[in-house]
């Protein structure tokens, strides 16, 4: 996985690039984890993509925890002019998004037609941040494996269209950074392995998830390190979390003999091996934010562009 910094003129200069790009089609599929999906949306592409309907697609599905993938379905359905959800690694769901797409172009195309355009493709293109899963659907639509453009930000020179169907799809993603204001967003985010460890501190990124599972799925952690007593406390800062979390990080090191000198277990080396095992699935399918996160935090705020 290649990483982006993501700085002011970065950022400047991503904006501009898509929505350049943006000129030039009529629908967006916003590619975003079904593991988080509102920390791993883009938080100024409302703005940019203006009218243009925006197909949702939830990426690593299968990773993500089916209830919850469901009832974020129903959430973006209310909002947006499609949803859903793929294994864009193995291509499962991928076959429903020209059809979405079609869909969420039909009341722009009858629009025309009824002012005499002639009937044309649907233009569409991708966007998300770095290792959302751009490249993979895009591969999978086109049947065919195409150059990989690397993480640059923004959206990279020379583009074609790939055809499918009535729609035509740009082969270059747009590449956008992703909500990194908000604390628990970014948190999510590091969780996920979509921020790099050296950004926020690995003991403080474990601390987030051990308290978040102790919530949500406290059964995963007894299950995979037979820790029994989890804290029941809600991340309010990072020195009350880590105060919470650092027994049971204790627990994991003891268990998985990561002892330093004296035998005292390693909290550092257990918090990576923690967050490895969380983003290899081994701890099973776990959604890292769910819809009542969202409207808890920001009540009476509809939309995911939220800053
Ligand atoms: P990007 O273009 O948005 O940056 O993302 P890309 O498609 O390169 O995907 C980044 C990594 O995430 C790849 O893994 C890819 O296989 C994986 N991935 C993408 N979508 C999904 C998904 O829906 N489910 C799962 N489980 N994984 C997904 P990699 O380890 O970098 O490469 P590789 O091992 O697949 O070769």
């Amino acid at each position: 996985m290649e990483s982006i910094h993501w700085y002011p003129g970065h950022m400047a200069k991503a904006k501009r690039q898509i929505a350049e790009a943006l000129r030039r089609v009529d629908a967006v599929l916003e590619l975003v984890d079904a593991r988080l999906p509102v920390a791993s949306a883009n938080p100024m592409l409302r703005e940019l993509i203006g009218s243009r309907p925006r197909v949702v697609v939830l990426t690593r599905a299968d990773m993500a925890d089916p209830a919850q993938t469901e009832r974020w379905q129903a959430w973006f359905a209310g909002r947006e002019a499609g949803v859903l959800e793929v294994d864009a690694r193995h291509g499962r769901g991928v076959d429903r998004i020209v059809p979405a797409l079609e869909r969420a172009a039909a009341a722009r195309r009858e629009r025309e037609a009824r002012r005499g355009i002639r009937p044309r493709a649907v233009r569409a293109m991708v966007v998300g941040i770095p290792n959302v899963g751009k490249s993979s659907l895009i591969n999978r639509l086109a049947g065919r494996v195409a150059a990989r453009t690397g993480d640059r930000p923004g959206v990279t020179k020379s583009q074609q269209w790939i055809r499918l169907g009535d729609v035509e799809l740009l082969d270059t993603p747009g590449v956008l950074w992703p909500k990194l204001e908000d604390v628990h967003a970014a948190y999510r985010l590091a969780v996920s392995g979509a921020i790099k460890d050296e950004v926020l501190d690995p003991q403080l990124v474990a601390a987030y998830f051990v308290l978040w599972c102790a919530k949500r799925y406290p059964d995963r952690l007894r299950a995979r390190y037979g820790v029994e007593d989890l804290p029941a406390v809600e991340w309010t800062d990072e020195q009350a979390a880590w105060e919470a979390a650092e027994p049971v990080l204790a627990e994991i090191g003891k268990r998985r003999g990561l002892l330093g000198r004296g035998g005292v277990p390693q909290t550092d080396r257990a918090a990576s091996l923690l967050l490895h095992e969380v983003r290899e699935g081994l701890l099973g399918r776990i959604t890292l934010e769910w819809v009542e996160d969202i409207e808890g935090a920001k009540a009476g705020v509809p939309t995911s562009d939220v800053e």
